[in-house]
């Protein structure tokens, strides 16, 4: 019997030696020291030996037993302290870090300029009820000028301005009036809605020219849509956009796609008005170009021109973008340079 105790030592041994967490280690405890367990098998058969025999292996027992249990606690201290140690190191954090990510010269993502603006004014028109629509930045003449109303003898088809494929039908959007198009195509008015996006122009660059830059165009056909209309909605997204109240005014313009067009214009934010270099002592500032949809545009968008009317407009993201971050050369918005895109760095 003592053999078998001795046996028993060494199958423990062997056990804890493989055991690798606490669940396994409270395996081994139940198995050997539990009640039910392999130590009390051995000693439940001594009930017909000798006194002596009874002693000994009692005793045997006893000290293999409380060696189990202390094998067993510092096991267990190992374990625990390896867990805690593995949680440390998986969760590290360094408290001497400061919060913003930008401080820490990581090439860390962020949203462009272009992106934070475009986002706000996206949020300020879902406010007011508009959808936001997409559209593909390689488009046909169909969208980007005839059914905008724009003639085949129109300057704006100019070589010079529109980034032709080489079959002569597509051709990288000009701007975002196609959308406007594409909206008729797949809306029935009552509508709304407001679609932002890369246009592309074949032209020299300069600070204030790029061969790609960024618009928003937005439309809204309805019943009785009015000029008041339009002025309405301008006012509010420009006084939410400068957060604060901005005049305005509107200047005749002219584009194919709307009758009457115009030019609308705020009241200088830099002077208020009183003439400066920034809006060249005028005391107003262009802003966006604007007008009620020419009949012939919803005609191609199948729109009853009996019932329905609307306006439209086309607001030139860069410029907005340029004008709030101080931004004096439009090249740096595609640049690429990590220098100056982290500088407005959004997370
Ligand atoms: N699509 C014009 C451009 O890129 C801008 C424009 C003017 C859009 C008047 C409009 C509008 O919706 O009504 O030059």
């Amino acid at each position: 019997m003592l053999e078998q105790l001795e046996n028993l030592k060494k199958e423990f041994n062997a056990e804890l030696q493989n055991a690798k967490d606490k669940t396994a280690l409270l395996n081994i405890k139940a198995q050997y020291i539990g009640k039910t367990g392999k130590m009390n098998d051995i000693l439940s058969k001594m009930k017909d030996a000798s006194i002596e025999v009874k002693k000994s292996v009692g005793a045997k027992s006893n000290e293999i037993k409380s060696e189990m249990s202390e094998k067993i606690d510092e096991k267990l201290a190992q374990i625990e302290t390896a867990e805690i140690n593995e949680n440390l190191a998986k969760n590290w954090v360094d408290i001497t870090l400061t919060d913003g990510r930008r401080d820490l010269g990581l090439n860390c993502a962020g949203y462009h300029p272009v992106s934070i603006v475009q986002r706000e004014i996206e949020d300020i028109f879902i406010s007011m009820g508009f959808e936001i629509l997409d559209g593909p930045h390689i488009e046909d003449d169909y969208h980007n000028f005839e059914a905008l109303n724009i003639p085949p003898t129109h300057p704006a088809r100019d070589m010079q301005d529109t980034f032709w494929f080489s079959d002569m039908k597509h051709l990288l959007r000009t701007h975002t009036s196609t959308i406007q198009v594409r909206g008729m195509e797949s809306h029935k008015p009552p509508f709304k809605f407001v679609g932002p996006g890369k246009v592309f122009r074949c032209e020299a660059t300069d600070a204030s020219h790029e061969i790609a830059f960024h618009q928003l165009e937005g439309m809204m056909v309805g019943e009785n849509v009015s000029v008041a209309n339009l002025i309405y909605f301008m006012k509010t997204l420009l006084s939410e956009i400068f957060r604060k109240d901005v005049e305005v005014r509107l200047r005749p313009g002219f584009f194919p796609f709307v009758e009457p067009g115009f030019e609308l214009d705020i009241r200088c934010l830099n002077c208020g008005g009183n003439g400066c270099s920034v809006c060249k002592h005028s005391g107003w500032l262009e802003l966006l170009p604007c007008g009620m949809v020419h009949p012939n545009v919803l005609k191609y968008g199948g729109i009853d021109t009996e019932k329905y009317n609307g306006f439209a407009f086309g607001l030139g993201l860069d410029r907005l973008v340029m004008m709030r971050y101080k931004i004096d050369d439009i090249r740096l918005i595609h640049s690429g340079d990590l220098r100056f895109v982290k500088q407005f760095a959004e997370f």
